[in-house]
Parts: structure tokens; sequence; C-alpha cells
């Protein structure tokens, strides 16, 4: 990546919220071979937050971020990054650091020198070099051979290389991969650290669970698709909160499930259980009162409950919902 002289120039006359996006994409779109593996992605990451770009392997996160970085050219649609159009890479690389698919260094050669390296071949100031080890708590091991590297080590070695240029936008690829609880739990520490110290982070994964505590924002594609972005918050708020009941005995279920539809809620009743559906962002009060009404209800047919329950989808159920994560239609 070239350093390019970044003169502070704004991006737009109008500030707001389209000054302030760190990535932004308008029908982006990648085939090969007559297959469209990112599909018009309209994209928006808010600069300064965590961004996690979650979907099932294969979804298409690494072409898409292949294309953000300039290494992949979109078959259509156009996007700006740090405010300057992805047609002219060299205009904002210079501030972008990235770690794609796992590092590739030389075995031998210890992880200082593996970025001296990278740092003379970039025309990037060697004094970076001992900051960003110890930026990435690899000051102790920084004169140790590469290959003798925990994969936590090699991962973050790849993104003190990427934060050699000092960059504003760090976009790291898969970089919980393989890791061990303790090095994933490392590297959201590292990257809310680095959202603390203003930069933006774009970081995918296809397990959810392995972003979602550092992320403030969220991107979720499926087959190249755009299902989600937004907050974790409004996430959560797509999701349909449910009313379980558990009859006494299961022949009542079925007559249960016709008091619920005498009331407008339409109720389903499979094992002896009836569920019945709300819609998203039914608040907890509202949704209270429907399970007390289906009580009195119960109780004046002569049906006895023995369960009694509001589920909330979590956001694992929201990300197997939309992305259709461990379902078998991964391709
Ligand atoms: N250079 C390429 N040529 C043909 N197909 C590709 C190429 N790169 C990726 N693909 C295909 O595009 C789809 C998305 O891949 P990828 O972007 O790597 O997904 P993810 O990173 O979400 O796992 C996959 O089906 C993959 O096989
Ligand atoms: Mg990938």
């Amino acid at each position: 990546m070239t350093l390019v002289d970044t003169d502070p120039r704004p991006t737009a006359a109008a500030p707001g919220p389209a000054a302030t996006a760190a990535v932004r994409t308008t029908g982006l779109t990648k085939t090969y071979g007559g297959r469209t593996v990112v599909d018009a992605l309209d994209l928006e990451v808010p600069a300064g937050v965590v961004s996690g770009f979650v979907g099932p392997n294969g979804a298409g996160k690494t072409t898409t971020i292949r294309m953000l970085l300039g290494l992949v050219r979109p078959t259509s649609g156009s996007g700006t990054v740090l405010g300057e159009p992805l047609a002219h890479p060299a205009r904002y690389l210079g501030s972008v650091g990235a770690m794609i698919e796992g590092p590739a260094f030389t075995p031998a050669l210890s992880g200082r020198d593996n970025l001296l390296v990278l740092a003379r071949v970039g025309g990037l100031p060697t004094a970076r070099v001992p900051q960003v080890l110890e930026r990435v708590g690899l000051g102790a091991r920084g004169d140790d051979a590469f290959r003798s590297y925990s994969l936590g080590m090699k991962q973050r070695l790849g993104i003190a290389a990427a934060l050699l240029p000092q960059p504003r936008l760090l976009v790291l690829d898969e970089p919980t991969n393989g890791l061990d609880p303790a090095g994933i739990a490392q590297m959201r520490e590292l990257l809310a650290s680095f959202r603390d110290e203003g930069m933006t982070v774009l970081v995918s994964s296809h397990l959810l669970a392995e972003v979602e505590q550092v992320a403030d924002h969220l991107v979720m594609i499926r087959r190249g698709r755009l299902v989600f972005q937004g907050s974790v918050a409004d996430l959560v708020a797509t999701q349909h909160p449910r009313i379980v009941l558990r009859t006494e005995r299961p022949e009542d279920a079925d007559v249960l499930a016709d008091v619920a539809a005498a009331l407008d809620w339409p109720a389903t009743s499979a094992g002896g259980e009836v569920t019945v559906p709300l819609a998203a962002g039914t608040p907890d009060g509202e949704a209270f009162a429907r399970a007390a009404e289906l009580n009195r209800r119960a109780h004046g047919v002569g049906v006895v409950l023995t369960r009694l329950e509001l589920e909330r989808p979590t956001l694992e159920d929201a990300f197997f919902s939309l992305t259709g994560a461990g379902s078998g239609d991964v391709r």
C-alpha cells in the first residue's frame, strides 16, 4: 500500500451523516463467471465504530473487503472509503490498514524484522515498528522468530503490520478465526482500544459470537446480499418475541390455541406447547398483558397452565434467521 500525502481536504461541503461514513457503497456487485457472489450491496459504515461484518462462509465477505481495498475490481456499483471514490484506491489506501485471510510473514525472521521489511518496502518510518509491536502486546516477543508464535500472536503481528501507516480505517478479515477463547478475548480488547483511539474498525467473521461483544455496528450478508445493517439494538428489534404456554393436559393445547385465535392472536400448537408470536418490537408491557389475558381465558375454559413465558430471540437467533447460518444452505 502506498502512503500518499494526505492533505486534510474536507470530503463534502455539507456536514451530517453523509460526511461521517467511513465506508459507503451503492449497488456494489461482483460476478465471477456469471455467478453473482456480491449482490448490489448498499453499505454504510459510520466512522469511529467497530463494525462487525458477518455472514456464513461463502457469503461474500472477503470479496467485498477486496473490492473496498482496490484488490478486486467491482463488476458494477460504486462507493467511497474515507470519503474517496473506490475507483481511486490510491487516494485512500495510505489511511487504511488491512489484514486479509491470515497475514503472510517470513517464518525464520523475527516479528520485528518482518515488520521492518514491510515498513521499508512500504516507504513507512521504521520508528513505527517498536511502537506497533508494543501496541499489539508483542513488545516482549518481537525478537522471537515468527514461526515460534502462537496463532493469536501471528494474528496480532498481522494487525501490527496493518497499523504501520497509522490508519484511520482498519479492515480485518476473520482475525479471530481459529483462536481459542482467550485469544478471541484479547482480540476483542485490542479492537475496542483502537476504536477508543478514534479509528474505525471493520472486522469480518463467520461467527457472530466472535464479534458481537465488541461491535457497535453490524453488517450482515447472506449469499452476497445485505440482510441487515445497523446497531445491535436495531437487530434485536427486528426479531419477533413470542409467548409460549404449556397445558397440564396435552390435549388442552389445541383448546388453548383456539382461545388465542379467538382473540385474533394467531397461535400454533405442537407437542403440547402453544406458541403465540408477537409483532417485532412489541414492548414488554404489552406482551405481559397478553400473557395475563391468555392465562385468564385458559382458566375460564378450565385449562390449567404449567408454563407461561415470554421468549425474546437472542442475537444468535437473529443471526441464524437472517443469514441462514448453520442451516446447511451455506454455499
Ligand atoms: N476469484 C474467485 N473466482 C471465483 N469465485 C470466487 C473467487 N473468489 C471468491 N469466489 C467465490 O465467491 C463466493 C464468496 O466468497 P468469499 O468472498 O470468500 O466469502 P466469505 O469471505 O464470506 O467466506 C464463494 O462462493 C467463493 O467460492
Ligand atoms: Mg472470507
